[in-house]
């Protein structure tokens, strides 16, 4: 399958803005919210981000968008550097490309209607003319469970329920008839009761219209429903990236492992490494040398503290930051 997305070497550091003296010294700290991070994503694929809070997953998808510009690196949709792209390329690309972020209620207009909501990106693309729009909008929205259309499109995000909401979010991104998708934490604020049909019309919104996603959680368990591959990120950087089910059952870097321990099992007999992730996230601020994972790591030795250990290729279409066997 052709490459849709890819990244290479994607570099993004925030100044920490401190006292005044901060301003002007050389000393003046940086966050490092991505770390040299190259993938890349196949059209039809669904490539999990995966890792705790603060490890970068956020402001990769901000990147791939381009809503933020990156420190370094490259960012190419269609074999084409993003970095690089005009004012009028970007405008396009804003219809090829889609976000959803985790919470529906603060990304919804409390003035704006279901249909008006919906309608919204249409008109800023000048896409169709009004009944064209509107007949999109009431089709999509039965496509993503919002039925009737008719009823609901007349309806107010304060009258929604909660997934009700989530399907706004999800046919408002969709409208312009994307094929990229970037879902950021798309079901972390949703009621248990919700996520799963959530999860279910993504996955069959997908195979419909052709999309193609990168999938952005905090839980492995929800990763392992939706993707074919997943990054597992730590601090910045790619640890693991391999097929879903390669990195379930023969999980390699330490970092994947102790994520996969702490996934939630359903069987409360079944044997877990309560251990790990021993210790707290350190922060992106002064990351920890050579392994940023090394201090929390059961099998460190001396190197993990030296250099950076490069993502290799460990077994085919596997790739792991650890240089231990
Ligand atoms: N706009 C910003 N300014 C300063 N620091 C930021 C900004 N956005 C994110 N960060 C920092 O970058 C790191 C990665 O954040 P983020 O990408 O949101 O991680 P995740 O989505 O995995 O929780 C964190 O340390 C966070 O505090
Ligand atoms: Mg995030």
């Amino acid at each position: 399958m052709a490459t849709l997305v890819s990244t290479t070497d994607l570099v993004k550091e925030f100044p920490l803005h401190g006292s005044l003296f901060d301003v002007f010294s050389a000393r003046r700290k940086r966050v490092h919210a991505v770390d040299r991070v190259s993938f890349s994503i196949a059209e039809g694929e669904v490539l999990g981000l995966a890792g705790e809070s603060g490890s970068g997953k956020s402001t990769t998808g901000r990147l791939l968008l381009r809503l933020i510009e990156p420190t370094s690196g490259a960012v190419e949709y269609r074999g084409r550097n993003v970095t690089s792209f005009s004012a009028r390329e970007l405008e396009r690309l804003r219809e090829k490309v889609q976000i959803v972020f985790q919470d529906p209620n603060s990304s919804l207009s409390p003035r704006m209607s279901v249909g008006q909501a919906i309608t919204h990106p249409l008109q800023i693309h000048g896409i169709g003319t009004t009944v064209e729009r509107k007949e999109r909008v009431l089709d999509l929205m039965e496509k993503v469970g919002l039925s009737p259309a008719e009823f609901l499109y007349r309806k107010y995000p304060h009258q929604l329920s909660g997934g009700q909401s989530q399907r706004v979010v999800l046919a408002r991104a969709l409208v312009t008839q994307p094929d990229f998708l970037v879902a950021d934490e798309p079901i972390a604020m949703a009621d248990v009761s919700v996520r799963a049909l959530i999860l279910q019309l993504m996955r069959q919104l997908k195979r419909d219209m052709g999309l193609t996603y990168l999938f952005i959680t905090h839980d492995l368990a929800t990763a392992k429903y939706l993707c074919d591959r997943i990054a597992v990120m730590y601090l910045g950087r790619i640890v693991e990236l391999a097929s879903r089910d390669t990195l379930f059952s023969r999980p390699h870097h330490p970092y994947t492992k102790a994520l996969l321990a702490a996934v939630p099992v359903p069987d409360p007999k079944a044997r877990r490494d309560k251990n790990l992730p021993k210790g707290e996230i350190p922060s992106a601020i002064n990351p920890p040398s050579g392994c940023h994972f090394h201090p929390r790591c059961p099998y460190a030795v001396a190197r993990c503290r030296e250099a950076r250990p490069p993502l290799r290729e460990i077994a085919p279409g596997q790739f792991s930051a650890c240089i231990l066997d």
